[in-house]
């Protein structure tokens, strides 16, 4: 099914921080698929290069790459250079799934630091450079990838759970600004979802009862979620969400600590 996006708002280019594999494959597939050029950056060139392909041979649009680590101090002046001249009404940050799972007081803070350099640092940066000209041209649309993590802390997973915690609160500043430009905002809050990255991680997605998303839907219904920020959660996950604003959080957080001992293996290190 295709998503309607109105590319006069949101073309010519649009920039996907994390648009190589799963959700940002899907999301380059889309925004192709509605004649929007594509800049994709992942780390990993292979599956970059091969997602690149196939939009450019069944959308015939443009698509430049750039293999770069988002964490790496000198990201952003990569991506600047990729990008010069090009104008870009859409960016779509997508990349920052955990990459560290441990207790947070004998972790590794340099381990930590990149979970806090990829979901902060790197998604502030690439907001600034391409949300300042949408601002002077007054159309754009800035799309972050939220967690449902983000709605409450979690054993192993602190500081991710802490980032999107931040980046959603962040969206809501954000949009309250951009607004007054004719520049959308939202956040989506994704919950389970069926990526390569989960699988490599070792997420159980076969819990009974446990919703999980595909890929190609979420990124459909992000896309379609566009004008309705600030922040979006991903269909099936309504319950979750609002379940986890509630106010007696000893009882949430003891509650979701024992159910997410069953999805993930109890540390991870990529
Ligand atoms: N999957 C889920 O169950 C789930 C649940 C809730 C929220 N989310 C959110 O959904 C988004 C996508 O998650 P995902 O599961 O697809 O995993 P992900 O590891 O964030 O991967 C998504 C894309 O980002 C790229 N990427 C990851 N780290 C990068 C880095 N340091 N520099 C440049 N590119 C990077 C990946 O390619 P490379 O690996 O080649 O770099 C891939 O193209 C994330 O924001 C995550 O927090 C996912």
């Amino acid at each position: 099914m295709s998503t309607p996006i109105d590319s006069t708002k949101y073309g010519p280019w649009a920039v996907i921080a994390g648009g190589s594999e799963g959700v940002g494959a899907s999301f380059a597939d889309q925004l192709a698929a509605a004649g929007l050029n594509l800049v994709l950056l992942a780390r990993k060139p292979g599956p970059l290069e091969e997602t690149a392909e196939s939009v450019r041979r069944t959308h015939g649009v443009e698509v430049r790459t750039l293999s770069v680590d988002l964490t790496d101090p000198d990201a952003i002046k990569q991506i600047a250079e990729v990008t010069e001249g090009l104008e870009v009404g859409l960016l779509v940050f997508n990349a920052g799934a955990n990459t560290y799972g441990h207790e947070f007081v004998t972790g590794d803070l340099e381990k930590f630091g990149k979970v806090i350099d990829l979901n902060i640092t790197a998604q502030l940066e690439l907001v600034q450079l391409f949300g300042a000209p949408m601002k002077e041209r007054r159309r754009g649309g800035i799309l972050l990838v939220g967690s449902l993590a983000g709605f409450m802390g979690s054993a192993q997973i602190s500081i991710y759970a802490a980032v999107k915690a931040f980046c959603r609160v962040f969206a809501e500043g954000l949009w309250l600004e951009m607004r007054d430009y004719d520049v959308d905002v939202v956040e989506f809050v994704l919950g389970v979802t069926r990526t390569p990255a989960m699988a490599r991680a070792g997420l159980n997605f076969d819990i009974p009862g446990m919703h999980v998303s595909e890929p190609e839907d979420v990124a459909r219904q992000a896309i379609a979620a566009l004008t309705s920020g600030p922040v979006q959660i991903a269909e099936g996950n309504e319950k979750a969400v609002s379940i986890r604003s509630g106010i007696d959080r000893h009882k949430l957080v003891l509650g979701a600590h024992e159910a997410s001992k069953k999805m993930l293996p109890p540390s991870h290190d990529d």
